[in-house]
């Protein structure tokens, strides 16, 4: 049977991807960041998942005021990185699995969640510079992935309730999918930041942390904290934090902490980095 295994989170800064792009890992600023991701990088070889259902926001690459929807579940076989401005970034395509990835549409539609079905998407920073923190630099990426995109940009955004309530219902999905697959889950974005308007720069040292308390082992409660609260005490774009609620629902009520990483600042964000294995 495939099972959840374990769950990261991780920020998404697009400058990470790019001092990784451009080989400025060790230099004085990046250092202290990359260095917290070194035990996550060493547990991910002990560990190696088959597939990793990957909870990313997209920032307009994919979806557009065209078209965004709030659930979408990426069931291709492959997924590229996209442009963003200065050309795709450098790594590897995305392998995704798509047999897994219909039977979690199927039940987690059946559920009564409705997702979105995504055959071609291409994958930001908000999918890519998590791989890259993880992985690092191979040839192709160890494992497959399915790309799970929430919206938190344009509102309405889902609740963290039922970000919260997803992974729950991904967990059934996956325990119902009849091969021996390892699964991990990765929620990905924040921690605290505000890229706009007269609060940009905002970091909330003391609500990453609470937050980092919380998803371990007080999440039913912290996920029902309301948008406002993101926005009053996160900034804007600490909304993100939603999608870490996808992959805390998805495992054990209790969890072992493997890691727990923060750095201010990488770019305009908090850096919050967690590791938790079911028991
Ligand atoms: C930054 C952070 C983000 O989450 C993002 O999507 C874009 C930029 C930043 O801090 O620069
Ligand atoms: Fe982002």
């Amino acid at each position: 049977m495939a099972k959840i295994t374990a769950g990261v989170a991780t920020s998404h800064v697009p400058a990470i991807g790019a001092a990784i792009d451009n080989g400025k890992t060790t230099d004085p600023y990046w250092q202290p960041l990359f260095a917290g991701y070194d035990f996550g990088k060493e547990w991910i070889k002990q560990n190696k998942p088959d597939v990793v259902i990957l909870v990313f926001n997209d920032h307009a690459s994919a979806f557009d005021m065209n078209m965004i929807p709030t659930f979408a579940l990426g069931c291709a076989p492959s997924f590229a990185p996209a442009d963003e401005g200065w050309g795709p970034r450098p790594v590897p395509n995305v392998v995704g699995y798509p047999e897994l990835a219909s039977h979690i549409a199927q039940s987690v539609i059946q559920q009564d969640f409705d997702l979105t079905i995504v055959n071609k998407m291409d994958v930001d920073h908000g999918l890519t510079v998590p791989l890259s923190l993880m992985f690092g630099q191979p040839e192709a990426w160890p494992c497959k992935v399915i790309p799970l995109a929430v919206n938190v940009v344009l509102y309405p955004a889902p609740s963290g309730k039922r970000c919260y309530a997803l992974g729950k219902a991904i967990r059934e999905a996956v325990d119902s999918f009849d091969e021996d697959v390892n699964v991990q889950i990765w929620g990905t974005g924040g921690m605290s930041h505000q890229l706009q308007g007269p609060r940009a720069g905002l970091i909330n040292q003391e609500f990453d942390n609470d937050f980092l308390d919380r998803i371990v082992d007080d999440a039913e409660n912290l996920a029902q904290m309301p948008h406002f609260d993101y926005l009053n005490q996160a900034g804007s774009e600490g909304v993100e934090l939603v999608m870490w609620l996808v992959m805390r629902g998805a495992l054990d009520d209790k969890v072992t902490l493997k890691k727990r990483f923060y750095h201010v600042p990488a770019s305009n964000t908090a850096v919050g980095h967690l590791v938790l294995e079911n028991n």
